[in-house]
């Protein structure tokens, strides 16, 4: 991450220019913890930006016992671009994570950045061992749902009701334990997303969502109205 707050307590993607601290991090977490430690990455920053300067941090960060890393295919601009920006701005470079992949065969290598389909995971997956979808994933949930059918070979939902039967319950729960509803409902505006009554689902859940004791019924009706209008 490249915003403000993030550079002035010096994390994020300003790191890239310090891989010594990346790498004493990395040690310091695994020896406290069982669990493997990643490290996310850009591909450079600023002028720190070559092959040679990518592949330095790299080789450092591993030094520290890291050997999976989940990478953003662009560079990040420290100065100038918006966090927003510096996620569409610099452009994308999946040549050089397959290259990442190619020199450290033995790592564990994710690729990040602008994937929104099955057909480009499936493509990645040629040359890389993981895929990464951040925003594709939070504005149309389902896509998840799909890659499982189609990368994963199965078990996924039937259909986008039986996942809202599912978070429902999980929303009555956390709502007993004190979460307010639109803290849960609002990530799954996307649900019905590319699908007739898209909007539907949406207006309803936004305009119901002040209602005094706003609960996952409200998930409910919207979803019946998608089905009405589908
Ligand atoms: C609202 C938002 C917040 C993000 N915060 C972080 C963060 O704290 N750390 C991080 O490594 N990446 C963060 N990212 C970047 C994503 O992890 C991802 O690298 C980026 O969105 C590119 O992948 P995508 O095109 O699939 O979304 C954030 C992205 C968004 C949209």
């Amino acid at each position: 991450c490249p915003s403000d707050r993030v550079q002035n307590a010096r994390f994020g993607a300003c790191l890239m220019k310090e891989p010594d601290v990346v790498a004493a991090g990395v040690a310091a977490m695994r020896r406290a913890v069982d669990l493997p430690v990643t490290v996310k990455t850009r591909i450079g920053v600023d002028d720190r930006d070559s092959w040679d300067d990518f592949v330095r941090f790299i080789d450092t960060v591993a030094g520290g016992g890291c050997d999976t890393f989940i990478i953003h295919a662009r560079k990040a601009w420290l100065q100038g671009l918006s966090p927003k920006e510096n996620r569409e701005i610099p452009p994308l470079s999946y040549e050089t994570v397959y290259r990442l992949k190619q020199r450290y065969p033995e790592f564990s290598i994710t690729i990040n950045g602008g994937i929104t389909s099955i057909d480009e995971t499936v493509e990645h997956l040629e040359h890389v061992d993981g895929v990464m979808i951040g925003r594709a994933a939070y504005e149309s949930p389902w896509l998840l749902a799909e890659i499982e059918q189609a990368v994963f070979g199965g078990n996924a939902p039937a259909n986008r009701e039986v996942v809202l039967d599912r978070y429902i319950d999980y929303i009555d729960r956390e709502m007993a334990a004190g979460t307010p509803f639109y803290a849960m409902a609002r990530h799954v505006l996307g649900l019905y997303q590319g699908e007739r009554g898209a909007r539907a689902w949406r207006r309803h859940i936004s305009e119901n969502r002040p209602r005094a004791g706003a609960t996952g019924q409200i998930l409910r009706e919207a979803a019946e109205n998608v089905l009405a209008v589908a």
